[in-house]
Parts: structure tokens; C-alpha cells; sequence
């Protein structure tokens, strides 16, 4: 039976990506850049010219296989080949094969150990690990005259972020790997020339990501995790012409009028940080005291179990004269009500009668807080200060660095107690954005709403 199977045509980018023959091919490097479409399209084609051939696509999680390839390749497809739900592979009457695997866990990759096939491809790579992608990569072997070939799509950030950085942008390979046999291909929303016609918001959504999550996915910039994560943390004023463009001021005495919040992140084996705000007629912050140590490490010879901690909380609140006889509202680290082992941190912190509510844990947000008080506003003002007598603050926020898969978050094995103190703070008192930061909050990835949408007809 004649079929004609109509596909529309591919951009300049595309057309490089289904014309390259290396063992190795990765293509797109940032969002939107027709990436899955090209998977759909090549696993097609090499499915049409090689009968007989296997093909794996293998993407994060079975749904996103789902809505990225499987309903729309059936739509493509039509009766030109035959879907098996239970094996989930297509089966086209020259006897090619497109299966769909999901990886998720590692128990997932266990399950395809004796998989073999001839060309594999890897859609969003940068979600795999680099012992995910070993093992994937293992089952593009066999005996027969079909090409071998592992096409890869990926964006920067996510877990695969530096093994796929690594062959692929910094070429930088070890003995055994063949840098002749690797190809990388950049694709930019720019380039998808469909999408920016069938969908100009798309390009608007990114330019409104947070700065770095901007570079990395409309620019295609994989540098994105070098530097602080506090960049806009000034705590050498005298580096500025105006001297108020600072952060670290010299204490002053509280007004007795001014509101008091503290703030509590609680750490076992790394520091925990409990902090005074005090809080001025504009909401501008204060950080006025700070109370931080060890549980695990003696610090100075002193071991601060939680029942140490409250106490010393409470003792400080009722003899220091910026906190005596005021009411302070507390907010801390949500974990400290877990008593899944045994009590919880919060009972011992009642026991002082040092009172606080949960504090909000959604990271995004409350790093973009973070950074929403640090703008200064054109008068070099910002929304928050910092008293310099609190030194572990001043000495930990611009040591963070960023996370190594995450682009918005920092690395989380660094000394981040008081950040994640700073953030239960700012979260309890959000400010707006627009006074001085132009970036637009996000609580959600927008780029997932496309999911539904297919404006494309194939018939
Ligand atoms: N050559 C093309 N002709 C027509 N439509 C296209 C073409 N290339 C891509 N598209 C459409 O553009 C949209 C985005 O493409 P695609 O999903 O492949 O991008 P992506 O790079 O995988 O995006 P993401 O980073 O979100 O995974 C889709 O709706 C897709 O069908
Ligand atoms: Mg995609």
C-alpha cells in the first residue's frame, strides 16, 4: 500500500542534526529549540531507510515519553506503522522497530541491561546521570550492517549537566573517548522559526526566567553555575563611589517601636542560625543579632543540643535591650516539627517558650525574596541590611556557590544555614519585585503549559 507521510520541513539547525553522521550527536543546548521534534523526525527516517533497523527513544519519565513522542508520533504515523501499548514500540512493516524507555531510577536502566539496538536516542540527556548514560549507552551494540549511532538532546542544568558539558562544549575527553567521533549542534528558540510564528509568547516566558536560568536556556550558555549565588551581596562599601551602596552597616540602637522577627534554621551536623530583624516603618530589614553554632562540632568547646539553643534564645531575648519586653514573631526551618526520630526540635523550643511558625520552604521563591531585598532601589537603597557585628552571615553568604544540577538553587553542601534562615525570613515578609529587580517570580516552570499544545496537523 502507497503511503505519503507528510512532515513539515526542518529548520537550518534540524536539517544539520538529520544529516549528521557522527557516532555521537548532541543537538540544542537551550529550550524551544525543536529538539524532540528533530528525535520524532530522524528516528522516522532512519526507521524508513534501514529495514530491520532498532531504534530506542528513552526520556526522564514515562509521561513526558508520552507527550513528547509517543501520541505525537502516532499522529505522524497514522497506519504507517503499528503501535504495541504493552511492549510500547512501533513496529513498521519493513520490520524497523522504535521502542520507548523511561529512566527515572536506576532500578529503571537494571530492566534494559540486555536491550541491544543500533541507535539510541537520548531526549533532555542532561536529566540523565553519566552512570545512567554508561549503561544506556552499553545496549547500541549487535552484529549487522545497520549504522550505531547515540543522538543526544539536552539544556543546560539538571544532573547530566557536567558529563554532557564535558564531550560536548568543552570537548575535553579521556583516553578512549574519540573527540573525531562527537558533534554538537546549537539550536536557540531562534532557530525554531515554527514555533516563534505559531507561538510568540514562548520566547517572552524565557526572556522573563530569573537571570541565570535566562542565559541558560534562551542563550544556550552553560557556564551558568560559576560564581556566588549572593553576586549581589556588597559587603565591601568602600568599593562604591556612594557609600550607602552596602549591605553592612555599623549598628545603631534599635527603636523600641520597630517590629522583631526571628528567624530559625536548624542544622545537626552543620551550623544552626537563629537571627534577629528588626524591622523599620518602610518594612526595610535589620539584621541585628545572631545566635549561630554547632550541634555536632564543638565550636569554642560548646555543643549546642536544641535544649542549649532555646535556652540561650530565651535568655538573650529576656536580657538584651534591643529584644527585652517586645513581642518577637519567629519563624523557622519546617523539618524542626519532624519527630519521625524520635522528638521533635520544636518540643524542645516550646519547652523555652520560644515560639515560631513553619516557615515557607518553596526554594525558587524564596531565594528570588533573597535576592528582591538585597536590589538596591536607584537611591543605592536596599531592603535589607546587615549589622557587621553579625559575622557569620557577612562570612557565609558570599562563600554559596551555586548547586551543580540546579541552576536556581545554591549547592546545599556548603554552609547555607543562614541563608536558609535569610530565605524562612523573607518569605514570612515578601517584598515586591518591581521596586528594583526587573526579574518576574516564578512559581512553576511555564515552558511545561506547551505540553497540551500541538498546533500541528501531519495529515
Ligand atoms: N521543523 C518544524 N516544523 C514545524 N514545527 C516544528 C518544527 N520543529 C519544531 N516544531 C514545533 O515547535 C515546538 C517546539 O519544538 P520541540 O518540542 O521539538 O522543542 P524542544 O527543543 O524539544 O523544546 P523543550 O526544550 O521544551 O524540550 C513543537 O510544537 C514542535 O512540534
Ligand atoms: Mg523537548
Amino acid at each position: 500500500m502507497e503511503y505519503t507521510l507528510n512532515i513539515p520541513a526542518p529548520n537550518e539547525k534540524q536539517k544539520l542534526f538529520l544529516s549528521d553522521t557522527h557516532k555521537y550527536v548532541a543537538f540544542g543546548g537551550a529550550r524551544g529549540g525543536g529538539k524532540s521534534w528533530a528525535v520524532r523526525v530522524k528516528s522516522v527516517l532512519l526507521a524508513l531507510q534501514y529495514p530491520g533497523i532498532k531504534i530506542m527513544i528513552v526520556r526522564h519519565t514515562y509521561p513526558e515519553l508520552r507527550a513528547n513522542h509517543i501520541t505525537p508520533l502516532r499522529e505522524m504515523l497514522g497506519s504507517l506503522a503499528v503501535y504495541k501499548e504493552t511492549a510500547k514500540e512501533f513496529l513498521f512493516p519493513n520490520g524497523s522497530v522504535i521502542l520507548f524507555r523511561h529512566c527515572q531510577t536506576e532500578k529503571d536502566v537494571d530492566k534494559y541491561q540486555g536491550t541491544e539496538v543500533d541507535v539510541l536516542f537520548l531526549d533532555e540527556a542532561t536529566q540523565l546521570s553519566e552512570e545512567q548514560y554508561n549503561r544506556f549507552k552499553a545496549c547500541v551494540r549487535g552484529v549487522n550492517k545497520f549504522p550505531k549511532r547515540i543522538y543526544l538532546t539536552c539544556n543546560p542544568g539538571g544532573e547530566g549537566h557536567a558529563w554532557v558539558k564535558r564531550l560536548f562544549i568543552d570537548r575535553s575527553y579521556n583516553s578512549g573517548e574519540n573527540a573525531d567521533e562527537y558533534s554538537f549542534i546549537q539550536s536557540l528558540v531562534t532557530d525554531n522559526k515554527a514555533l516563534l510564528s505559531s507561538d510568540p509568547d514562548y520566547i517572552k516566558q524565557l526572556e522573563a526566567l530569573p537571570p541565570k536560568l535566562r542565559k541558560a536556556w534562551l542563550e544556550g550558555d552553560w557556564n551558568i553555575f560559576e560564581g556566588q549565588f549572593f553576586e549581589d551581596f556588597v559587603d565591601r562599601p568602600e568599593y562604591y563611589k556612594e557609600r550607602r551602596w552596602t549591605h553592612v552597616i555599623e549598628p545603631f540602637e534599635v527603636p523600641p517601636e520597630w517590629n522583631i522577627v526571628r528567624s530559625f534554621d536548624f542544622g545537626y551536623s552543620k551550623p544552626f542560625s537563629c537571627d534577629w530583624w528588626a524591622i523599620d516603618y518602610d518594612g526595610r530589614a535589620y539584621l541585628i543579632l545572631q545566635l549561630y553554632g554547632c550541634t555536632a562540632n564543638p565550636d569554642e568547646g560548646v555543643r549546642w543540643y536544641p535544649d542549649r539553643i532555646f535556652k540561650e534564645i530565651r535568655r538573650i531575648e529576656c536580657e538584651h535591650r534591643w529584644l527585652k519586653n517586645r513581642r518577637i514573631t519567629g519563624v523557622a526551618d519546617p523539618s524542626i516539627w519532624d519527630d519521625s526520630r524520635g522528638n521533635a526540635v520544636i518540643d524542645s523550643a516550646d519547652r523555652h517558650f520560644v515560639y515560631f511558625s513553619k516557615g515557607d520552604n518553596r526554594r525558587l521563591s524564596g531565594w528570588m525574596q533573597c535576592h528582591y531585598r538585597l536590589a538596591f532601589d536607584e537611591n543605592g537603597l536596599p531592603m535589607v541590611y546587615f549589622f557587621n557585628t553579625c559575622k557569620h552571615a557577612i562570612r557565609t553568604l558570599p562563600l554559596l556557590r551555586f548547586s551543580q544540577t540546579d541552576p536556581e538553587d545554591l549547592d546545599t553542601h556548603m554552609e547555607d544555614h543562614f541563608a536558609d534562615s535569610f530565605r524562612y525570613f523573607c518569605m514570612s515578609r515578601p517584598v515586591s519585585p518591581t521596586r528594583a529587580a526587573p526579574v518576574r517570580e516564578l512559581t512553576d516552570d511555564p515552558l511545561n503549559q506547551r505540553i497540551q499544545y500541538d498546533p500541528f496537523t501531519y495529515r
